[in-house]
């Protein structure tokens, strides 16, 4: 199983506020959507709340504590519960070998251990927000790709034992 950590940050580490996600980025959620086509999502009781819906196309693993949550209205296909961040990994991998962790800060935080890359959408704002990502110790980390669009940038990372030999970005080698 990959479990891949995929969040937008922005420059002041703000992921969320109110609930909700604090810009708009043409392509930056049909980027999340294509990439996460046909995969499983593990999320947050909070961020699945916030959507409000199961993603069409993807099973989603919502992580509550309370054994009793069901999603508002009633549980629709798609959508499984689990109590634990462990519990949701060992599910998501029953489900399907590629797992992508979609927030929220909780989460991301608990799953960060779990974690074998991150495709981190940086985003070129410092918006309030009462969310934030959690601190990454980035010397774990090596940056295998960069693109840049109009106001964000995508950077995906490994963890930097999995890149021996690998020459990063910068031409460090890492
Ligand atoms: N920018 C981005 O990429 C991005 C992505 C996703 C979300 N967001 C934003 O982030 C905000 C929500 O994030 P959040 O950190 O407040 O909440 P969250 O991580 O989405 O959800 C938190 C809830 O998940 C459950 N939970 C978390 N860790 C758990 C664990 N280890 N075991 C069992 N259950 C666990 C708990 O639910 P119970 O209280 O039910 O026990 C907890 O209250 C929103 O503003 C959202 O829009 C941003």
């Amino acid at each position: 199983m990959t479990v891949t950590l995929v969040a937008a940050v922005a420059r002041n580490g703000v992921i969320g506020r109110d609930g909700g996600i604090p810009w708009k980025l043409p392509g930056e959620q049909a980027r999340f959507k294509a990439i996460t086509m046909g995969h499983v999502l593990v999320m947050g009781r909070r961020t699945y709340e916030s959507i409000g819906r199961p993603l069409p196309g993807r099973t989603t693993v919502v992580v509550s504590r309370r054994p009793d949550w069901q999603p508002p209205g009633g549980r629709p296909h798609g959508v499984r519960v689990a109590t634990s961040v462990e519990l949701a990994l060992r599910l998501a991998a029953e489900i399907d070998d590629q797992v992508y962790v979609a927030g929220g800060a909780l989460v991301y935080a608990d799953c960060l251990p779990h974690t074998d890359e991150l495709l981190i959408s940086w985003v070129d704002a410092e918006p309030d927000g009462d969310t934030f990502f959690p601190s990454v110790d980035w010397s774990d980390w090596a940056e295998t790709d960069r693109k840049q669009h109009d106001g964000w940038a995508v950077a995906r990372y490994v963890r930097a034992t999995h890149t021996e030999g690998y020459k990063g970005s910068h031409g460090d080698q890492v």
